[in-house]
């Protein structure tokens, strides 16, 4: 079901600093902080030849990065993204089998303009997913 891995998302206390970190430090190809109000993130895309990183920071009062910052001041890995061909179709499928779609249950538009789901990290070994449709 799951292809490609799209990205790894890392949330960080200073959006700036990390950038200039992977910018600099590591020489990674950093692009321009992009704020999503619907998911209350401002993201910045790192591109490297077989994934990318998205690199996270709250935006506005209730993101749910703040509370993964608080738990992980410096801060952390927060999801990984796998791409999926139909998401609804996925959806359905690991519903059937007993997984939790966060949320609704609807998929919402994600960074990329493409519809995006989250399953509960506590089915997956702990780790937060994110499908997208591609
Ligand atoms: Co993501």
């Amino acid at each position: 079901m799951i292809g490609r891995l799209n990205h790894v998302a890392i949330a960080v206390p200073d959006l700036q600093a990390a950038s200039a970190q992977y910018a600099t430090t590591l020489g990674a190809k950093v692009g321009l902080p992009q704020d999503e109000p619907n998911h209350g993130v401002t993201v910045v895309f790192i591109e490297l030849p077989n994934t990318k990183i998205e690199l996270l920071y709250p935006l506005g009062e209730n993101s749910p990065i703040q509370n993964f910052l608080d738990k992980n001041p410096s801060g952390g890995i927060h999801h990984i993204c796998y791409e999926v061909d139909d998401i609804l179709m996925a959806r359905d499928q690991l519903q059937g089998q007993g997984a939790r779609v966060l949320g609704a249950g609807e998929p919402k538009i994600g960074a990329h303009g493409k519809p995006v789901l989250f399953l509960h990290p506590k089915d997956f070994t702990g780790c937060l997913i994110e499908l997208e449709q591609v």
